[in-house]
């Protein structure tokens, strides 16, 4: 390394626009960075040679966790043999035609064909193009609008932004478009009702859900898009019976269901993917980061036979689908995938996050179950939250100028720990990689612990 670490920084600030930043912070120095330089396992190392726990996988996505050599050199194979060729018009390579059959053995029953792209938002952006282009070949013209959720999240594009359900995403920049329309968040302990129980806050969504789709009329609406757990929104497991429930309307209304596995595909639930999970059946599943653990940019709108056989259609009666990616099917990323998918299999990830995440749930419940600042502890597989509140009984948040949720990930982080301050609320967010063992849970609980102990006294005495 030529430069000081002074002059990397200062450069840093002069030319990277960083995404999800803050432009100015940044620029003027007044936000410290971080460079990260190495890992192994569920650690990381930064540019001063600080180890942390990467309690959140990245971005929840590097789940077979930091160093694993074997990716790399698959990567590595490949590229010596064929870097890149394109895949339009039927061209193709070994390691996708591999990837494609293999990922059928991951999804439910009725999947047909992937798509590839490079992001959970292009998968995305292309689901709705498909869904469009559907109800075109149907001619179903004005069946176009997708129904979405409050706080969920499914990109930042365009039309993907659009469809994730958090303000931030939507102020300052124009959106949603005008065929988005979003329902309510199924999280039972803030959106419930008072006095409202879990089974009748199911039934609550789906009036709610009923209730949109009779005010734009069912024969407006193509398609309704959902993550199996909600991540970015704040790491929320539906209520029993949700799924199945929301279902049936959908069934009863003609409006195909995208399964948005993004965060929960390949393991993070402790099942293959959410879908199974919770018994959806979708008629297109979007999957990304898990699918490489982010060892390369990979993505894929895993088409269902229903609209497969419209696609095909389509084709015969307009000629080929005008869409495709440079980099779609990119042989590098696929053999990046098949690497990845090996050592899931062989190394039975799926299991453990189902057997340690469960334990890790547990323990988190035993530490914070009863703790002052703590409303709620939620976990599956994986994934799992606290939810800090100001007055638990009356389900009362922190004032957000109080930034409860930043301090509590900022006294981790200074403990070596990283946790993700979650954009909406005041919540604590995990995602470790799926390789993390009992040892290490216990270890991410004690640091949280000491982190929300120092911020609960004065936060408490703040509120009042
Ligand atoms: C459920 C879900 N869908 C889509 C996306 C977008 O993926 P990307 O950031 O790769 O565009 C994300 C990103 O976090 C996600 O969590």
């Amino acid at each position: 390394m030529t430069q000081s670490i002074d002059a990397l920084f200062e450069q840093d600030r002069a030319h990277f626009m960083h995404p999800s930043t803050h432009a100015h912070d940044h620029q003027s120095g007044a936000l410290p960075g971080k460079i990260v330089r190495g890992g192994s396992g569920i650690r990381i190392e930064d540019h001063e040679g600080r180890q942390y726990i990467d309690a959140f996988a990245g971005l929840y996505c590097v789940n077979i966790g930091y160093g694993r050599t074997e990716v790399a050199d698959a990567m590595y194979e490949q590229a010596k043999q064929l870097a890149y060729y394109h895949t339009y018009v039927g061209h193709s390579s070994d390691a996708i035609i591999e990837l494609s059959s293999r990922l059928m053995e991951w999804a439910p029953a009725g999947m047909k064909k992937v798509y590839y792209g490079m992001s959970g938002s292009d998968a995305n952006e292309t689901q709705i193009k498909i869904v469009w282009y559907y109800n075109n070949v149907l001619g179903r013209p004005n069946k176009k609008k997708i129904i979405s959720r409050e706080r969920g999240y499914h990109g930042s594009g365009i039309v993907t932004g659009s469809l994730t359900g958090l303000p931030s995403f939507h102020q300052h920049f124009d959106l949603p478009i005008e065929r988005v329309k979003h329902t309510v968040c199924p999280h039972w302990y803030r959106k419930a009702p008072t006095g409202m129980n879990e089974a009748a806050f199911v039934s609550y969504c789906v009036d709610e859900l009923e209730k949109l789709i009779k005010r734009e009329g069912a024969d407006t609406i193509a398609a309704f898009i959902g993550e199996p757990v909600m991540g970015t929104g704040g790491i929320l497991p539906p209520p029993a019976g949700y799924w199945p429930a929301i279902q049936q309307v959908l069934k009863k209304h003609d409006i195909l269901l995208i399964c948005d596995e993004v965060v929960c595909g390949f393991g993070r639930l402790g099942s293959k993917m959410g879908a199974q999970h919770f018994g959806i059946q979708p008629d297109l599943i979007t999957v990304a980061k898990g699918l490489t653990s982010a060892y390369a940019p990979l993505s894929g709108v895993i088409v269902g036979e229903k609209v497969w056989d419209v696609i095909a259609r389509g084709s015969q009666e307009h000629g080929p689908m005008g869409h495709g990616w440079t980099y779609s099917g990119h042989p590098v990323c696929a053999a990046a995938a098949l690497a990845n998918l090996t050592i899931i299999e062989r190394e039975k990830l799926v299991e453990n996050a189902a057997q340690v995440g469960s334990y890790f749930g547990a323990q988190l419940r035993e530490a914070f179950g009863s703790h002052p600042l703590v409303g709620e502890v939620r976990s599956t597989g994986m994934l799992a939250a606290l939810e800090f509140m100001a007055d638990k009984e009356a389900r009362k948040p922190f004032d957000p100028a109080l930034k409860i949720g930043p301090r509590v990930a900022a006294a981790a982080l200074q403990r070596g720990l990283i946790a993700r301050a979650m954009p909406h609320g005041d919540i604590l967010g995990f995602a470790p990689p799926l390789v993390m063992s009992r040892d290490e849970a216990d270890e991410i609980v004690g640091i949280v612990k000491q982190a929300v102990d120092e911020v609960a006294e004065r936060a408490l005495t703040d509120a009042g």
